[in-house]
């Protein structure tokens, strides 16, 4: 079924100029940008983003890193847009990512991984309300 998901091109990648070579993988992978705008996230914004990995040890420097530098943040639609585009990024750590996928391709590590993607259909729709209002998604 035609589904959205929410995405963000991370720091590492947007400071690398790599905001476009991203956008074509996702574009040629099917994915539609129906929205999309450069932030930069407070600090505020990616604790509540990121409020399911509390309690891990790497918290602190996720969202130290993810408030480093600008980032994209993005609604995608397709056909079975989530997993289509967890496909597209490849695994979370690049060393187990398949050749051809975005973080294959750009991430440096498991932390600075060039891109996120909602794991599901309902957290997409809880991501993509943090960040974008109904009438700034253009499908
Ligand atoms: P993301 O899909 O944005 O969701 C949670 C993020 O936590 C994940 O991508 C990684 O970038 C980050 N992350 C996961 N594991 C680690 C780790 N061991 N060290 C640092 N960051 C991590």
């Amino acid at each position: 079924a035609l589904q959205r998901t929410f995405s963000i091109i991370k720091p590492d990648a947007t400071e690398r100029n790599l905001t476009g070579a991203v956008n074509a993988c996702l574009e040629k992978a099917g994915l539609r940008i129906v929205a999309q705008k450069r932030i930069l996230m407070t600090r505020a914004q990616a604790e509540t983003f990121y409020a399911i990995h509390k309690e891990r040890p790497f918290f602190g420097e996720l969202v130290d890193f993810m408030t480093s530098a600008p980032v994209v943040v993005q609604v995608l639609e397709g056909e079975d847009a989530v997993a289509k585009n967890r496909e597209v990024m490849g695994a979370t750590n690049p060393e187990d990512a398949a050749e051809g996928t975005i973080r294959k391709l750009y991430a440096r590590s498991i932390g600075e991984n060039s891109v996120h993607g909602s794991d599901s259909p309902e957290n997409a729709a809880i991501e993509i309300a943090q960040f974008f209002s109904g009438n700034e998604i253009v499908g």
